[in-house]
C-alpha cells in the first residue's frame, strides 16, 4: 500500500511518514531528501544558486519518478504549486493532506532549528512576515484539498497518533470499496 504525505511546511510529512513506513514495513521516502542526495546540495543553497523556479522543475520530476513506489513519500509544502504535479498527485490512489492550523505551523516553524526553510525565511525577512506566510498557507491549502483522498487533522496528536488514523482510516475505505 503506497501512501503519499503532503501538507505546509511544518504539518509533520517527515515525522508522520516515518511512523508510517515502520507500521507498514514499508521503505520510507522524503522527497526533500532524495532532492539534497540528488543534487549534493542543501535546498536552501539550491534555491539561493538556482532560484525557486528550477527547484520546482527539478522536484517534480523527482516526484514523477518516486511516486508510483511502493513506498511511505513524504513531500516537500511546496509540491502542490504546480499543476503538472497535482495531476500526479491524484492519480496515486493514497494522497493523504496532513492539516494543521496555521496558529500551529508557525508555532512549528519558529522552533524548528533543525530544518532550514528558504520560503519562511524569505518571507519573515519582509515586512508582516506571518501575513505572507499566511497568503501562502491560504493559497495551498485549496491545492492540498484538491489532491488528497484523505485530509487529517493533526492538531493535538502524535505522530503516532496520527499514523494509526490514516491506516484506520484506510483500512475502511478498502472494506467499504470491497
Ligand atoms: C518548501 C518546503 C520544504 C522544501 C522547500 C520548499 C515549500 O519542505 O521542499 O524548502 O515551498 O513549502 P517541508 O515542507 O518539508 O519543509
Amino acid at each position: 500500500m503506497a501512501i503519499v504525505l503532503v501538507g505546509f511546511m511544518g504539518s509533520g510529512k517527515t515525522s508522520v511518514g516515518q511512523v508510517l513506513a515502520e507500521e507498514l514495513a514499508l521503505p520510507w521516502i522524503d522527497l526533500d531528501e532524495k532532492f539534497t542526495e540528488k543534487f549534493n546540495m542543501q535546498i536552501s543553497y539550491f534555491f539561493e544558486k538556482f532560484g525557486e523556479g528550477v527547484f520546482r522543475e527539478k522536484e517534480g520530476q523527482l516526484l514523477a519518478k518516486e511516486i508510483g513506489k511502493e513506498v511511505v513519500l513524504s513531500t516537500g509544502g511546496g509540491v502542490v504549486i504546480c499543476e503538472s504535479n497535482r495531476k500526479i498527485l491524484k492519480k496515486s490512489l493514497r494522497c493523504v493532506y496532513l492539516s494543521t492550523p496555521f496558529s500551529v505551523i508557525v508555532q512549528r516553524i519558529k522552533t524548528d532549528s533543525c530544518t532550514i526553510r528558504p520560503l519562511a525565511t524569505r518571507l519573515s525577512q519582509k515586512n508582516n512576515s506571518v501575513k505572507n506566510l499566511e497568503n501562502l498557507y491560504q493559497e495551498r491549502t485549496i491545492w492540498y484539498e484538491e489532491v488528497a483522498d484523505l485530509i487529517v487533522e493533526t492538531e493535538g496528536k502524535t505522530p503516532m497518533d496520527i499514523a494509526k488514523e490514516i491506516l484506520l482510516k484506510l483500512k475502511k475505505d478498502k472494506e467499504v470499496i470491497n
